[in-house]
């Protein structure tokens, strides 16, 4: 996974006990909240804005299950402080599933493929795929295997999760759909629920 730029905090802290407001636009939506300074990234999705699709793991950056798209990067949002990402754009769980619900190309894969089996890891992984395959279209298996590397499931097994990549990659690539945008429904042909996991 590469680091994504939060770039500098532009907003002047005064003091601990401070409330800052941050202002992101979130699945295309402008949202914001008055959070401390120090409030992750993962906790103002969860807490403030209340999208708890976004699992927290091992809260330092070892899991990856926190993991959200920064400007279509995959970050950490569990080693990001969310006062720095003033005015931009992040893509959660939320967001990939089309208005009625069917999924987004990588969340089918894991459903065709059995790529989750209690699934507190999943939207991690699934976000990771959709950044990785906005990079490289037509990956390896071997290229899979490294671009989930940095995501711990403890349950599945990855022979599911590689299988579920590599067939979402194949669909983005028919459609030439946006792996990191919201599903629009064309491209995959299937009708199921959305992956929003709680
Ligand atoms: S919770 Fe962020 S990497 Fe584990
Ligand atoms: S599906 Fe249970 S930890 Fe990955």
């Amino acid at each position: 996974m590469s680091i994504a730029d939060t770039g500098p905090t532009t907003a002047t802290v005064t003091g601990p006990h401070e409330r800052v407001e941050v202002r992101v636009t979130v699945n295309g939506v402008p949202r914001s909240a008055a959070v401390p300074p120090r409030r992750l990234l993962s906790d103002f999705l969860r807490h403030d804005l209340e999208l708890t699709g976004t699992h927290v793991g091992c809260e330092h950056g070892v899991c990856g299950a926190c993991t959200v798209l920064l400007d279509g990067q995959p970050i950490r949002s569990c080693l990001t402080f969310a006062i720095g990402l003033q005015g931009r754009e992040l893509t959660t769980i939320e967001g990939l599933a089309d208005e009625d619900g069917e999924l987004h190309p990588v969340q089918q894969g894991f459903q065709d493929h059995h790529g989750l089996q209690c699934g507190f890891c999943t939207p991690g992984f699934v976000l990771s795929a959709c950044g990785f395959l906005a990079e490289d279209p037509d990956p390896s298996d071997d290229e899979i295997r490294d671009s989930m590397s940095g995501n711990l499931c403890r349950c599945t097994g990855y022979a599911g999760i590689l299988a579920a990549v590599k067939q979402a990659a194949g669909v983005l690539r028919e459609s030439g759909a946006d792996p990191c945008a919201r599903h629009r429904g064309e491209a995959a042909g299937h009708s199921d629920e959305a992956g929003d996991d709680r």
